[in-house]
């Protein structure tokens, strides 16, 4: 990615935050767990996402002040966006992609399943949705704590019944006219169309991940953020969290998820392999072939946070990447 911010190799977080931060990792452990109650992960009730109170979000807020890790202000979630269908420019996303209809939409279900199903938009919404604030970190080296609203990929995956010989799961963007629905679903052609010349990578953008990571807990499907709906820069009207990955693996607007035996290409390992790999965890130990990953910079924030394993979250994940090199599986 182009785009790259600034290093300061020299800080250092003080205990204070690490002790914060640790608290906030835990929270975000409890994400996963049914057992888990109260601001980090409630259901939204009734589902589909409803409007949620600016006083609402405000008590939310508050609560997580101590834990430094403050949600990121819904102004910087929504302007500041990569999604280079519309253009390569973040802070030009948001009204490039004003006016993009993602209903009616929907999210093709196949590859090696018991039940390939084609999902509306409306199928998706009525699962139970949870809001989950995760940390939200790009290789480029910025981050962003945001509270999605969503469902658990697993939740999909377990409708779908994948065979024995599913091992991974591919996804794809919206590509003009590439929604298998059909011509009564006349998606918009985006207008960076012309992405293989100017964004510098290939179109429809896809993704993918091994079915393990794909069931884990901390892995979402989500429809919204900030109790609205998904806005359209964002992915729009429905797209993957990874929380411990970088984010280009949270790919947006899906239209197809496609269980299969082998890898999924990718697009960003397809455009630049010595760069960007499959698995792309966060990792301050790793650095990008042009970059530290050492360190990162909270969007609002002045000076860098250090970066953590897993972006925090590897008590939680640690164990699906056991015994492999971590070097060599970028
Ligand atoms: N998905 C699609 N289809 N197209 C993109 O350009 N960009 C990725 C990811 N998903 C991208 C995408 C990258 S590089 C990042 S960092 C995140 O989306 C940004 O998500 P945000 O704009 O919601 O912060």
């Amino acid at each position: 990615m182009s785009d790259r911010e600034n290093i300061r190799s020299s800080e250092i977080t003080d205990e204070s935050v690490y002790l914060n931060r640790r608290n906030f990792i835990r929270a975000g452990a409890m994400a996963g767990t049914a057992a888990a109650s109260g601001l980090i992960y409630r259901y939204l009730n009734p589902p589909p996402p409803r409007e949620v109170t600016t006083a609402e979000i405000e008590r939310f807020s508050e609560a997580e002040g101590p834990l430094k890790d403050e949600l990121t202000p819904i102004e910087d979630v929504t302007n500041y966006n990569n999604y280079y269908e519309f253009t390569t420019d973040k802070r030009g996303v948001a009204s490039l992609a004003a006016d993009f209809k993602s209903e009616p939409w929907t999210v093709t279900v196949d590859g090696l399943v018991d039940k390939p199903r084609v999902f509306g938009i409306e199928d998706l919404l009525k699962i139970e949705q949870e809001e989950r604030i995760y940390r939200f970190r790009c290789v480029e080296g910025w981050s962003m704590v945001i509270p999605w609203v969503g469902f658990p990929l697993k939740k999909l995956i377990d409708m779908a019944k994948p065979l024995g010989s599913a091992k991974y799961v591919a996804f794809q963007t919206f590509y003009g006219g590439s929604n298998p629905k059909g011509p009564e679903v006349d998606l918009p052609e985006p207008p960076n169309a012309m992405g293989n010349v100017f964004a510098g990578i290939p179109f429809p953008y896809v993704e993918g991940l091994r079915m393990d990571e794909a069931m884990h807990p901390l892995a979402i499907l989500a429809t919204g953020l900030y109790g609205k709906l998904m806005p359209p820069q964002n992915g729009a009207p429905i797209r993957l969290v990874v929380p411990w990955k970088y984010g280009f693996k949270s790919i947006k607007s899906i239209v197809r998820i496609t269980f299969t035996d082998r890898q999924p290409p990718t697009t960003w390992s397809a455009a630049t392999p010595s760069e960007y790999g499959f698995y792309s965890n966060v990792n301050p130990e790793v650095d990008h072939p042009r970059w530290s990953q050492a360190t990162e910079r909270r969007i609002g924030e002045y000076g860098r946070r250090e970066t953590h394993m897993f972006n925090g979250y590897a008590e939680e994940v640690a164990g699906l990447y056991k015994g492999m090199d971590l070097r060599k599986n970028y």
